[in-house]
């Protein structure tokens, strides 16, 4: 949604390859999402011990669950005896142990192995060596990511832009709610088409009257998280389709950021709304070259929540249309992107934010060209 402060420079849009080629999605898998932090939900769907969803990506499957320890872990979806996938629910209460249905080997939360049967009669086998494996997660402002790498980034470090947020109060906020999509596109579409408002006034009549196109900024233009706020028209008070705000503004919401909505695309899979009143976020999940799922949710603070004056139903409706009128363009893009006639176009000054996200994800992908 945001407007450059920076200029395109003459970047043209990515080669076709980027949206249809199985070797750059199985790239795009190597490199970004088994290296880099991936946005998987929020803590307040896993509210007590024992609640666990699973979280899919390409092959693998992990089992996120609150511990013991009142502390998101992820564990490796997969029996340490002969490999089977121990859980298929995609959500749900764990029992004390996890079972595999193979050959009952069983699995304490913590990942340790409890139990083998007959496993006593093979000389040396222990126990302590077969535990399921885990991988990284970190959570922040209620946020949960998952990293699959060995060696993380520094996850402080790259999210320390987002710090300055404070006054949403992000952790406390409740998931009031969701809706799931799937787009025929590629993913990227999605990112792209989030990070410009070059297309608003044609596509987006409703957004574009409370907030007009030109009248953004960008704040973040470099790194894996990039973009900034847009002004509200004068008459406005936030995204709904009356342009009134819901409920009172979050937290300590105030002053300048009670007439803006600030927009970040966070590298690679969250687009993350910081709207006076609520907050949207997305969670981006590849399935194919061209086929896309978001998940998209609405974030309300519990005090809002429980006043009189409170009313969800204009930001969900209004975002729910926007959403569908930039699916539909994306899955547009991608029919026409994957033609023999498609060559790169030139971005537009609007559009230099595009420019910058294709640096970005070129990087993580580790290709020049
Ligand atoms: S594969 Fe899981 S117990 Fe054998
Ligand atoms: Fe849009």
């Amino acid at each position: 949604m945001t407007k450059p402060t920076r200029s395109s420079d003459g970047a043209k849009t990515l080669e076709q390859k980027y949206y249809v080629c199985q070797d750059i999605y199985d790239l795009e898998t190597e490199n970004i999402f088994n290296q880099q932090w991936i946005y998987i939900g929020r803590c307040d769907s896993l509210p007590e011990e024992g609640d666990y969803f699973l979280h899919e990506q390409n092959t693998e499957s992990l089992i996120v669950l609150r511990n013991v320890e009142n502390k998101i872990v992820a564990l490796h979806n997969c029996c340490t005896h002969r490999g089977t996938k121990l859980i298929t629910e995609t959500k749900g209460k764990l029992k004390k142990h996890i079972t595999c249905l193979y050959h009952a080997w069983s699995f304490a939360q913590d990942g340790s192995l409890v139990s083998a049967p007959h496993m006593n009669e093979c000389e040396g086998f222990n126990k302590s060596n077969h535990s399921l494996a885990s991988a990284h997660i970190k959570t922040f402002e209620g946020f949960i990511f998952l990293n699959l790498s060995d060696k993380p980034a520094d996850f402080d470090e790259q999210f320390a832009t987002l710090t300055r947020y404070g006054d949403y109060k992000m952790s406390e906020l409740k998931t009031v709610h969701s809706i799931t999509y799937e787009a025929e596109c590629n993913w990227k579409l999605v990112v792209q088409n989030y990070s410009e408002c070059y297309h608003c006034p044609s596509l987006h009549p409703q957004l574009n009257r409370l907030t007009a196109f030109r009248d953004t900024d960008n704040d973040e233009e470099t790194g894996p998280i990039l973009g900034g706020p847009m002004q509200l028209g004068e008459k406005f008070t936030s995204m709904t389709t009356s342009g009134q705000r819901c409920c009172d503004p979050i937290g300590n919401v105030s002053g300048d950021d009670l007439k803006q909505v600030h927009y970040y695309v966070v590298m690679p899979n969250m687009l993350l709304s910081l709207h006076p009143d609520y907050v949207l976020v997305h969670q981006i999940q590849r399935i194919s070259t061209t086929r896309t799922r978001v998940i998209c949710d609405w974030l309300f603070h519990p005090t809002n929540i429980k006043s009189g004056n409170y009313d969800p139903k204009g930001a969900i409706e209004f975002w729910n249309l926007t959403n569908s009128q930039d699916w539909l363009i994306s899955e547009r893009s991608q029919l026409g992107i994957s033609s023999r006639a498609y060559k790169q176009g030139p971005y537009a000054e609007l559009e230099s934010m595009l420019a910058q996200l294709d640096i970005e994800y070129k990087k993580m992908l580790g290709k020049t060209t």
